[in-house]
């Protein structure tokens, strides 16, 4: 049953139709410049799929889709600034592109278009999708903050970056497959499994991100390459480097994750030759292996049947053997 195209297909007619005001056009061009730019449509596609699963019609959880799709590009905007990313799905970020005043307001404006995209529900829906999305969008502000903070530490522990992402990262991944179920009514011990689900394969998607930031084919990524490492970001690939390496190593590794160079190409290719040596690169596509597995385990229990088990098993290995 690979519905995946149709799905697709739906997202991109749907957010066509997102109404989106025309003035003033400095603060909407934004706006629809991010959200014509692509990308995976991920999240969207998870909402459908999840309550397809539970045999309801994908359709009704179209508005839900819709605004995890708006919470996720208004989240890429406010990053994008954080990060100082001059590229984004192959073009200009938005702050680039017009500057950082704009970004605040269009992202802003996108995160209360997604909220509106709830109102359509019935009253019990609502609440349960409104509830939700509202515990979710201040985890992802507590993991965005801890990301800035972890960026000045040199103490970061694995344990404190796994959280990290999950808030930044996995609980959007989570949220959206939960509200798929929560519109196709299943009982909340189902819709705690499909969270549960969706935040281990969240995790998993992450630290796939951080490697692909590193290693990713610069041709396709459509973000700037090494952008983690111009921002010393703690990823699972520094943590990692960090535990493996021999004290020579460590040492050059902290020197260059405390300087800020003009010319960062020499830092980045330093870098990611340490992250092969020592190990680190080798072990973080372990965890994504680990954390896929940890996905697969929670499926087994899921009350869908198999075809639709083995399908969500086949989207879940090919997003972790992406490429973009
Ligand atoms: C990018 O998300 C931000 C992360 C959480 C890694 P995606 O990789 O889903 O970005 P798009 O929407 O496909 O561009
Ligand atoms: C992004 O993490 C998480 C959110 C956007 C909330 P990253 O900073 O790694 O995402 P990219 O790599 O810029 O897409
Ligand atoms: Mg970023
Ligand atoms: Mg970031
Ligand atoms: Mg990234």
């Amino acid at each position: 049953m690979d519905r995946l195209p149709i799905f697709q297909k739906q997202i991109d007619q749907s957010l066509q139709q997102v109404v989106i005001p025309e003035s003033p056009s400095t603060l909407y061009s934004p706006v629809r410049y991010i959200l014509s730019l692509g990308g995976k449509r991920l999240r969207p596609v998870l909402t459908l799929m999840t309550c397809d699963f539970f045999n309801q019609d994908y359709k009704k959880a179209l508005p839900a889709a819709m605004a995890m799709e708006l919470f996720h590009n208004f989240s890429l905007i406010h990053d994008d600034i954080m990060d100082e990313a001059p590229l984004r799905r192959g073009n200009e970020t938005v702050h680039q592109k017009w500057n950082v005043n704009t970004g605040i307001l269009s992202g802003d404006a996108l995160l209360i278009l997604a909220y509106q995209l709830f109102e359509g529900y019935k009253p019990k829906t609502f609440r349960n999708l409104a509830k939700l999305f509202s515990t979710t969008a201040l985890q992802v502000c507590e993991g965005q903050q801890m990301d800035m903070d972890f960026e000045k530490r040199d103490d970061v522990t694995i344990s404190e970056y796994l959280k990290m992402i999950e808030y930044k990262t996995a609980v959007l991944v989570a949220a959206s497959m939960k509200m798929g179920a929560i519109v196709a009514k299943v009982k909340k011990s189902t819709q705690e499994m499909v969270y549960e689900f969706g935040r281990n394969l969240g995790i998993a998607f992450q630290l796939q991100d951080d490697y692909l930031d590193a290693f990713g084919n610069p041709e396709t990524f459509g973000k700037q390459i090494g952008g983690d490492i111009i921002e010393n970001k703690k990823t699972y690939l520094f943590l990692k480097a960090i535990e493996f390496a021999t004290s020579l190593q460590r040492e050059e590794m902290l020197l260059l994750f405390n300087s800020q160079p003009k010319d960062v190409t020499s830092k980045i290719e330093r870098v990611k030759k340490l992250f092969v040596e020592t190990g680190s690169a080798q072990a973080t596509q372990e965890a994504i292996e680990d954390y896929t597995k940890k996905a697969f385990k929670v499926l087994k229990k899921l009350p869908v049947n198999e075809t639709d088990k083995f399908f969500l098993k086949q989207f879940g290995k090919s997003l972790l053997k992406r490429r973009v």
